[in-house]
């Protein structure tokens, strides 16, 4: 049963990794939506990442999530808004979090209070991070029952938003729904995080870097496996319910680092191990029952080798797109040593 058909749609955050994603898996499977991309275009943010968009499907408005006046006049122009827009990354967080509450607190209850005001269809996408972190030698995995209990400045702050999008559906009927998945990994992604890190560590002549004892264990997904997730809920998904995206693909990082070395042809153990990361959280894991039962989603990019390889060959054939960034990621990681 389709709820939401929408024909214009705000994606804030569509320059970042899963925003630009999702306005591409659109782009190739609803070329009659009309998406308005709102970006501020951070550190994170980068226009080419909608290179190859068709232009009469995308307007591009570079802006804060925080203008009232910005976003009250786009939410006026859209039918629903899918809210990427985020501070993204823990490891900044810890090291300064006033961004994260900005844009990540004040940022949703902009859009929140403009979707009020226009009756417009929200949905809000977030982080199994939420959950805060499981043991190793637990069987359990997250499911929508799981107690909030998030351990780092970047998790707090998504656990508040989340908070912000379920009360003004309660208290002010939002037409709102929430995701919580799991990492991402795939083209484009910033090269702070792990997997395009190390991938680009290689390609640059440095290597990689491994925190702590390498056995935190993290939830893989492909992101157009998350593209197609938040497509299901957008358009199926009830009013006020939260649904985990998960692809069942658990992994430590010893063993993600050893296949990225093995896939580049490098020794599974030409790696540093570095300081840790404070609060490091152990594991997640995702159990998308609800969705998988409810929605009918079904994840199609589950070879995570696979999937592996065509990430490696994206940051092999498009060197121009990390290398400006690289000296100053390395630089903000050593500082930390890490
Ligand atoms: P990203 O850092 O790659 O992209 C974030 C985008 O938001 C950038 O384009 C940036 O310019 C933009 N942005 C930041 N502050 C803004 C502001 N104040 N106004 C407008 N635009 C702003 O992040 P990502 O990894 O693509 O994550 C996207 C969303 O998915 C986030 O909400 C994140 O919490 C969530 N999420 C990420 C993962 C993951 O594995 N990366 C997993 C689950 C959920
Ligand atoms: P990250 O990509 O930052 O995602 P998250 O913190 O949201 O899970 O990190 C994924 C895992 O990889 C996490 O356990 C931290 C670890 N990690 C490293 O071991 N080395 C690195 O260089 C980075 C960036 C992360």
């Amino acid at each position: 049963m389709t709820i939401c058909e929408p024909t214009r749609l705000l994606v804030t955050g569509g320059a970042g990794f899963i925003g630009s994603n999702f306005v591409h898996w659109v782009a190739t499977h609803h070329p009659e939506v009309k998406m308005v991309v709102l970006d501020k275009l951070t550190y994170a943010g980068n226009l080419a990442n909608l290179d190859g968009v068709p232009e009469e499907q995308l307007t591009f408005v570079q802006g804060d999530i925080c203008d009232e006046a910005l976003v009250d006049e786009l939410m006026a122009s859209v039918d629903a808004v899918v809210h990427f827009a985020a501070e993204s990354h823990n490891d900044n967080s810890i090291a300064d979090p006033a961004p994260f509450v900005r844009t990540n607190v004040e940022g949703t209850f902009t859009l929140l209070e403009a979707a009020r005001r226009h009756g417009t269809r929200f949905h809000h996408i977030s982080t199994d991070e939420v959950y805060g972190d499981l043991a190793l030698d637990d069987p359990a995995r997250f499911t929508e029952e799981t107690p909030y209990h998030p351990s780092s400045p970047y998790s707090s702050t998504k656990a508040a938003s989340d908070m912000l999008v379920r009360a003004w559906h309660r208290t002010y009927g939002v037409n709102a729904t929430i995701s919580n998945c799991s990492n991402n990994y795939g083209p484009r992604q910033h090269i702070e995080k792990f997997i395009p890190r190390q991938i680009t560590n290689i390609l640059a002549g440095i290597r990689p870097k491994l925190y702590g004892d390498g056995l935190n264990v993290r939830d893989w997904i492909h992101v157009d496996d998350h593209s197609s997730a938040v497509w299901a809920i957008l358009t199926q998904g009830q009013a006020g319910e939260t649904y985990l995206i998960g692809a069942d693909g658990e992994r430590d990082n010893r063993t993600v680092m050893a296949d990225i070395l093995t896939a580049m042809g490098q020794e599974s153990d030409a790696f540093d191990w570095v300081r840790d990361r404070p609060g490091h959280d152990r594991r997640y894991a995702i159990d998308s029952t609800k969705l998988r039962r409810e929605l009918g989603w079904e994840p199609t990019h589950q070879d995570f080798s696979e999937g592996l390889a065509d990430t490696i060959r994206w940051y092999q054939e498009n060197e121009a797109w990390w290398q400006d960034a690289k000296a100053a990621t390395e630089q903000k990681y050593q500082k930390l040593g890490q």
